[in-house]
């Protein structure tokens, strides 16, 4: 080969190297770099050829062929650097590892979930165990055999979702209007001695407002041993209050009314938002406290309904209302804000 032939040849590298370089992507970089470059690459050879040329034309040549490994070096490292070196996957490795983080969004539980969790957390120290039963519900397990009789009238306290269709045993189903049912299912299938909580949804058809809403959440908590008292109900009480609010709180039983227990007790504390001081704080109507609990002794007649020997066998049971002592906990007065999922607001809780 002549000098006119290498420098034909040269050129013919050169056009035909940069082709293939627009053509490229991240996966032939390599195999471009060691087709042109490489041990066995068109330019090494024919840089080879050099030596069989006169040391006037190696002065012309020479610089010709190393201007053009040069080129061929810069455009490979700047693809390179353009496609990030590969990985074995073949995957983009363009990371900018001297980047700050960028901030995500953090999230939590809801306000609700908290306070269940923390209820629950009070109950298990205190030897009870979880227990849940089906959103929906027939009118034996939510009324019936929790002694309230079909023409009975806290029936209507309970204002009830009914379902148009019955069960297979020609029950009417329903929404469950309060976790009471669970007891009786748990008692159904266990022997006593228990001790269970069962935290869980409710229905009820009320309009929505400040301390109302149709979906709400309780926490039923039953214990049926020998001997079960109300004294043994109200140190439990007590003792889950005084775990939750602190040592202070003190509790109040007022005589009240559900067909499922005999006592029956309204539990009050005093009012969080006004420290029990009377007036017009919208938190407790301005009585000073907040009725935060039903509970009483479990009625002899739903122990005989759940096939336990009443005369051996006693009980208490209380129901919890969440979103009352979520409100209390997180300081809200008004419940909506608990179902309206703002995030700027449930972000501050
Ligand atoms: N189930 C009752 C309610 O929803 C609360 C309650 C539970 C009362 C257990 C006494 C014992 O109002």
């Amino acid at each position: 080969m002549n000098s006119t032939e290498w420098k034909e040849k040269l050129s013919f590298i050169r056009n035909d190297f940069f082709n293939s370089a627009i053509k490229s992507n991240s996966g032939d970089i390599s195999a471009l770099e060691t087709e042109y470059i490489g041990r066995k690459g068109f330019l090494t050879f024919l840089l080879k050829d050099l030596k069989n040329f006169s040391l006037e034309e190696k002065k012309i040549l020479g610089p010709l062929g190393n201007t053009l490994k040069a080129e061929i070096t810069d455009k490979i490292s700047e693809l390179k650097n353009k496609f990030g070196s590969l990985s074995s996957s073949g995957l983009k490795n363009d990371f900018d590892l001297t980047l700050s983080a960028r901030p995500y969004p953090k999230g939590s539980l809801h306000p609700i979930t908290q306070t269940i969790n923390k209820m629950t957390e009070i109950f298990l120290k205190l030897g009870f165990s979880v227990a849940e039963g089906p959103f929906i519900e027939n009118e034996y397990y939510n009324f019936e055999a929790l002694n309230i009789p079909e023409d009975h009238s806290s029936r209507d306290m309970h204002d009830t979702f009914y379902a148009s269709i019955k069960d297979s045993k020609n029950r009417n189903l329903l929404l469950r209007t309060h976790t009471s049912p669970v007891q009786i299912r748990t008692m159904e299938k266990l022997k006593p001695p228990l001790r269970v909580i069962s935290p869980g949804r409710v229905f009820r058809r009320d309009a929505i407002d400040a301390s109302h809403s149709f979906v709400f959440y309780q926490i039923e908590g039953f214990y049926v041993d020998k001997n079960v008292s109300m004294a043994d109900l109200k140190w439990t009480l007590e003792t889950f209050i005084k775990e939750l609010f602190g040592e202070k709180v003190k509790l109040r039983f007022r005589p009240s009314y559900f067909p499922f227990v005999e006592p029956g007790a309204g539990v009050v504390m005093p009012c969080v938002f006004c420290s029990g001081q009377k007036g017009t704080c919208p938190g407790c109507k301005g009585t000073g406290w907040i009725e935060v609990l039903g509970a009483g002794t479990i009625h002899p007649k739903v122990l005989k309904y759940c096939g336990y020997d009443s005369d051996a066998w006693s009980g208490f049971a209380f129901g919890a209302g969440v979103e009352r002592f979520a409100m209390l906990l997180f300081g809200i007065k008004d419940m909506r804000v608990l179902y309206e999922n703002d995030l700027r607001i449930l972000k501050q809780l």
